[in-house]
């Protein structure tokens, strides 16, 4: 742990301090040499099979209020970006580290446990007490279940999960590290909702905040831009594409933009709230384009993100092949 001494001396004089001084100053999550140990063996089954590997983060991170935790601030994410996504990687040969806030959506099971339908409501019970899938879900379902046994059968997809934001930056940290060593045929797949203010272990309160006090006031500290170790040193050579959500449209590219030139990393997809289902735009050092879907697409139930795959799947190959993006 810092002393007090060193915390003067870590921040930026504005009360931001760098990604090593987080991680002195924050405990590790309990699980970290489990998610470390599952991440380097799937890592290892791959490199030696030459399979691409994209770690995909979804999701959003909490800010717990109490260290023992009854509130906290979330993010918003329900993963319908990163599940979908994983589905479209796994179509595709890449094995995929699928790193999610727990209870979000996941890969194959999103299309029944966070429906409007209850998970019983898919079944029916036969008149000899068996119990059988609602013949009416049958097909759908018997093709979802045969995509996810293959990816559970050949290694092919690894579930890792997070709560905090705490949690999220230590596992995010281990797995990008343990990745490395793929080298280029490594994909970094940010589309978690992370947040960007957080409470200091050692400015929490210890135990259930009390109401009989009035009203609450916050004061929450800058989380450290993570992005920049991330793509100079834990995944130098692996190809970086980072998510920017905004509510306003004349932010989204100059925010893109500012994000390419601080960290250096290649790819950013920007979405809007309101149409990030049916629209997204790449943007690269001197690039920018749009991806849409059209009515007919829609009208098809075509998900977004088997376009956003097929792009950077393009980016992918010219990148291992040459380390860049250029003649994709
Ligand atoms: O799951 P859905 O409901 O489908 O929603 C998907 C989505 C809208 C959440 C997703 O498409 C998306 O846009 N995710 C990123 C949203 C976001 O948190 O953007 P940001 O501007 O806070 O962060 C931009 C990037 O910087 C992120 O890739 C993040 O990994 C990174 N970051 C953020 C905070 C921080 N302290 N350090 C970072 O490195």
């Amino acid at each position: 742990m810092a002393t007090m001494h060193d915390n003067q001396l870590l921040d930026n004089g504005q009360g931001v301090i760098d990604p090593d001084t987080y991680f002195l100053r924050n405990n590790p999550p309990s699980n970290l040499a489990e998610f470390e140990a599952k991440t380097s063996e799937f890592v290892q089954y791959h490199k030696e099979r030459n399979t691409p590997v994209v770690l995909i983060t979804s999701g959003g991170t909490i800010v717990p209020l109490e260290n023992q935790t009854v509130r906290f601030i979330d993010n918003f994410s329900a993963g319908t970006r990163g599940s979908v996504s994983a589905e479209k990687f796994l179509e595709n040969g890449y094995a995929v580290i699928f790193m999610h806030r727990q209870f979000s959506l996941q890969p194959y099971s999103r299309h029944y446990t966070h429906s409007t339908n209850c998970f019983l409501d898919y079944m029916t019970l036969t008149e000899d007490g068996k119990i059988e899938v609602d013949a009416k879900y049958a097909a759908a379902m018997a093709t979802t279940l045969a995509k996810y046994q293959k990816a559970r059968s050949n290694n092919m997809l690894l579930l890792q999960d997070f709560v905090t934001l705490s949690d999220y930056l230590f596992k995010l940290k281990s797995g990008t590290r343990i990745m490395a060593t793929l080298g280029r045929s490594a994909m970094y797949y940010l589309a978690a909702a992370v947040s960007d203010f957080f409470i200091p272990t050692e400015k929490m309160a210890e135990h259930k905040i009390q109401s009989r006090d009035g009203a609450l006031t916050l004061t929450l500290d800058q989380v450290p831009k993570f992005l920049k170790p991330l793509v100079s040193v834990w995944a130098s050579n692996g190809l970086i594409v980072s998510f920017k959500l905004e509510t306003d449209e004349k932010l989204l590219v100059p925010k893109a933009r500012q994000a390419l030139e601080k960290y250096g990393h290649q790819i950013v997809v920007g979405n809007m709230l309101t149409t990030r289902k049916k629209t997204v735009t790449f943007i690269t050092q001197d690039s920018e384009r749009i991806v849409s879907l059209s009515q007919e697409e829609l009208d098809n139930d075509v998900e977004i993100e088997s376009k956003i795959i097929s792009e950077l799947l393009k980016y992918h190959r010219a990148w291992i092949s040459h380390g860049t993006l250029e003649g994709q």
